[in-house]
């Protein structure tokens, strides 16, 4: 589709499904140009006839993709918001992760948007301005059982856009953090348990955040989180953190106030199906 010059411009990874697809929707009906990008474009039955939607083919661990895509992009006029939101998870025993798992994680959730960011910084110094948001996760503030590579990633990419906000900041590029709690995507994790686990029945909890907050009953949509998205590329605030869902307001709070030694006690308790 054609790029109408006169409107902003979002670049959205992992735009194919969950958050990525309804906060491109989302921006697309507020007129804005949205560069959808994602691993299959041919797979895209959503995009293809909406008006100054592009599909664009990035996979975030691939470094030529990411050289093409940022090249046509800011020779094609360039960008307002940056959303790095592609993820995949793994959960499980350390001991059982294969090393393959463990690094297709680090590529996809921490390398891929740190190697984006790198390809479009140049770009937004020169201009000036410019929003890098990213979709990290309540994982990336507190780490859970079974939860090590997937909260080690995302604890990684935190600390990378928490140091970028000072770094960007003489340049006028606001860095936002998106830390969702679970919301209702259809999220893959791989899961490995190690067979010391399965022979002495030790199985992880499977809902331990219902267990950390009994009443919560319904996740937020994907819908929910991309109005959040909206409203961080918008504003005018420095507000680097937005923390979506009861989930995740309640535990990082909870998580913050007490400090990891109270909080651990409580949920050490609640490690393993009983
Ligand atoms: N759902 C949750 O509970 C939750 C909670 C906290 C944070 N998050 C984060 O939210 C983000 C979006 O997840 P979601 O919930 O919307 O689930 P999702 O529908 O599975 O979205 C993840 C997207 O990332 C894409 N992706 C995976 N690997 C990629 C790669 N190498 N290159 C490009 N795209 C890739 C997937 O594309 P394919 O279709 O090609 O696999 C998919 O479109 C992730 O970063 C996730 O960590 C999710």
């Amino acid at each position: 589709m054609e790029r109408q010059k006169t409107m902003k411009t979002i670049l959205i990874t992992g735009a194919g499904s969950g958050i990525g697809k309804e906060t491109a929707k989302l921006f697309a009906a507020k007129g804005w140009n949205v560069i959808a990008t994602m691993r299959e474009p041919k797979n895209d039955k959503t995009f293809a006839e909406m008006d100054h939607v592009t599909v664009m083919k990035l996979d975030v661990t691939n470094k030529k993709d990411i050289e093409t895509v940022a090249s046509e992009v800011i020779a094609q006029g360039g960008l307002d918001v940056l959303f790095n939101n592609a993820g995949i998870g793994v959960k499980g025993c350390l001991d059982a992760t294969p090393e393959k798992s463990i690094r297709q994680v680090f590529e996809t959730d921490f390398m891929g948007p740190a190697e984006i960011m790198k390809a479009f910084i140049p770009y937004f110094k020169t201009k000036k301005s410019g929003v890098l948001m990213t979709t990290a996760s309540m994982s990336g503030v507190i780490s859970f059982p079974y939860d090590s590579v997937y909260a080690a990633a995302k604890h990684a990419l935190i600390g990378l856009c928490e140091s970028l906000y000072y770094e960007l900041l003489p340049y006028g590029i606001r860095v936002k953090i998106l830390i969702p709690g679970p919301i209702n995507t259809n999220f893959k994790m791989q899961t490995f348990i190690s067979s010391f686990n399965s022979a002495h029945n030790l199985k992880p909890s499977k809902n331990l955040s219902k267990i950390l907050i009994p009443d919560f009953n319904s996740l937020p949509e994907a819908k929910e989180v991309a109005q959040v998205a909206y409203e961080a590329a918008t504003s005018d605030s420095d507000q680097l953190e937005y923390i979506i869902g009861d989930v995740a307001n309640t535990l990082i709070s909870k998580y913050r106030s007490q400090g990891v030694e109270a909080f651990k006690k409580e949920l050490a308790n609640e490690v393993y199906e009983k």
